[in-house]
């Protein structure tokens, strides 16, 4: 009656600077925690979603797995919003399962700008068309072949099974849930921006209401800051990687380094965000900011994006109201909570 009936399941993200893992349960209505890791990946083994090294990547899955010591053998994976297609388009509900199926796989050549026998597909009804009565919006969701199938070996080759493959900026959907807490009124009828600062990139993802309506990604990350240290301090990259989250480097380092990165930081989300206006008609204001990815624990950078942007911020913490097994080190979770959001929103898939 409580927890799960299914076979656990790993929502791994595979990233451009570590490989997260994370398996959750649910117990008495709450999400646990039951088993999570974070694993460095060697310089340039994941470049722009694409994994440009198996084996590299294999073998930190692996060290991840175990350090966590999740039991899983199935895992749920994702790619991000650039390496996918998606579109919404209308299909009579008068149709078949069946039906439906065929007329989608027939029509998808018009919506897909790549030969059908290079992308894997997939489809999901998600219910009655708003402009029509008598029709049924379906999700198309297409990915190339080869982005797919890499992350499929990569599970393989690290002894898991590939359950599911899902888009990014739906993974970001399936944890509004969780961060809808943080916000007022638990999010309803609000405009979202949760604004994901990664190693290299930066996705901006808007959410209506806890649906996704616009992503985009832009080439930024915590990457340049760790170079300018590199440059600046004469370190290597472990160790300006290492230096910067300790935040143990000379005194000159917030003026001269950290100062001018946050400014392109801020610059970023406000660019990110214009363009978001520009791009829509509907929507023109933002009710919140949510803050995600490594570079959202910068000291201070949610105040100068608030102060900035004139737009309330917050750090994304997916954790929030979840219970963690014993095992958990509570301040390594916490540390990471702001990076988590896709590997907790694939972990999520165990419960549809
Ligand atoms: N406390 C901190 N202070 C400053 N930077 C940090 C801190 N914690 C993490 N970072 C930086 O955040 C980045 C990693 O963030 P994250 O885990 O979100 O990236 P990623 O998912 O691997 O990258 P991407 O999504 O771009 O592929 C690194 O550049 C890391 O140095
Ligand atoms: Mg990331």
């Amino acid at each position: 009656m409580f927890g799960r009936k299914k076979k656990p399941l790993l929502g791994i993200d595979i990233s451009s600077s570590v490989v997260k893992v994370i398996e959750l349960n649910q117990k008495n209505g709450k999400y646990c925690v039951e088993a999570y890791a974070v694993e460095p990946l060697p310089l340039n083994s994941v470049i722009e979603g694409r994994i440009e090294n198996t084996d590299e990547v294999a073998s930190a899955i692996k060290r991840a797995v175990k350090r966590s010591a999740s039991k899983a053998k199935q895992a749920a994976v994702a790619v991000s919003a650039s390496s996918a297609i998606t579109k919404i388009v209308s299909f009579p509900s008068s149709l078949t399962e069946r039906e439906l199926e065929e007329q989608v796989m027939m029509e998808a050549d018009n919506y897909i700008p790549y030969p059908l026998e290079e992308v894997r597909l997939d489809f999901e009804v998600l219910g009655t068309s708003a402009s029509d009565v008598d029709a049924v919006d379906v999700l198309l969701a297409a990915s190339r072949s080869e982005i797919v199938d890499a992350r499929i070996e990569v599970l393989e080759k690290a002894g898991l099974k590939a359950k599911l493959v899902d888009v990014e900026a739906y993974t970001i959907e399936n944890t509004f849930s969780l961060i809808a807490q943080q916000l007022p009124n638990q999010g309803q009828g609000l405009t979202v921006a949760v604004v994901d600062v990664g190693a290299t990139v930066t996705a901006l993802h808007v959410l209506v209401d806890g649906k996704i309506v616009f992503t985009r990604e832009q080439s930024f990350g915590g990457r340049i800051l760790t170079e300018d240290i590199e440059r600046h301090y004469g370190m290597s990259y472990q160790e300006a990687g290492r230096a910067k989250k300790q935040n143990n480097l000379p005194d000159d380092y917030n003026a001269k380094v950290l100062d001018p990165f946050k400014r392109s930081m801020v610059t970023t989300v406000t660019r990110g965000l214009q363009f978001f206006f520009s791009a829509s008609t509907q929507y023109q204001s933002i009710d919140q900011i949510i803050l995600a990815g490594g570079c959202a624990s910068i000291q201070g950078i949610d105040v100068m994006i608030e102060e900035e942007s004139g737009t309330p911020t917050s750090i994304a913490n997916p954790f929030m109201d979840m219970v963690l097994e014993n095992k958990i080190k509570i301040q390594a979770l916490s540390n990471d909570a702001p990076s988590m959001l896709i590997a907790c929103g694939l972990a999520m898939r165990s419960f549809d």
